[in-house]
């Protein structure tokens, strides 16, 4: 008889946690990742390169930065290829680092 008493609490437990399982993955499912969407400043290269780089993270890492020399953009953008694998062409690479000095330049080319 308790051997019974304790099947079916167990049956019962595993039923409930379960369903509480159920339950966990339908509130993640009502999560939303808040999305910040930082404005890029318009100039030549600005669609090329929104599409280079914001297919990994936001523009916030860009102005992060700071106004940049055009070594250290230059830089940056290999980073990402290199490192992150980052699908950019190497004669795209120019124009991306023109962009990105263009408008977040600090007038220093080194
Ligand atoms: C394949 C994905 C990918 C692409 C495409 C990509 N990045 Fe990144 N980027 C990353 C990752 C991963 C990090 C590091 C994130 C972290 O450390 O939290 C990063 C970080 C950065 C940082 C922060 C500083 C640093 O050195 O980590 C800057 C600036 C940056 N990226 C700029 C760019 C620019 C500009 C482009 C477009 C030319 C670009 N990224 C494209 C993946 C990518």
């Amino acid at each position: 008889m308790k051997k019974v008493t304790m099947l079916a609490l167990t049956a019962t437990m595993l039923v409930t946690s379960l369903n509480a399982e159920e339950k966990k993955v339908e509130v993640q499912k009502g999560i939303k990742m808040p999305y910040m969407a930082f404005p890029m400043k318009p100039g030549k290269g600005m669609y090329s390169t929104k599409g280079k780089c914001n297919m990994c993270h936001s523009w916030g890492y860009v102005l992060n930065q700071g106004p940049q020399s055009k070594a250290f953009w230059r830089k940056k953008v290999i980073k990402m290829i290199d490192v992150f694998q980052a699908p950019i062409r190497n004669e795209d690479i120019d124009e991306v680092v023109e962009y990105l000095y263009a408008n977040y330049g600090n007038g220093e080319e080194g």
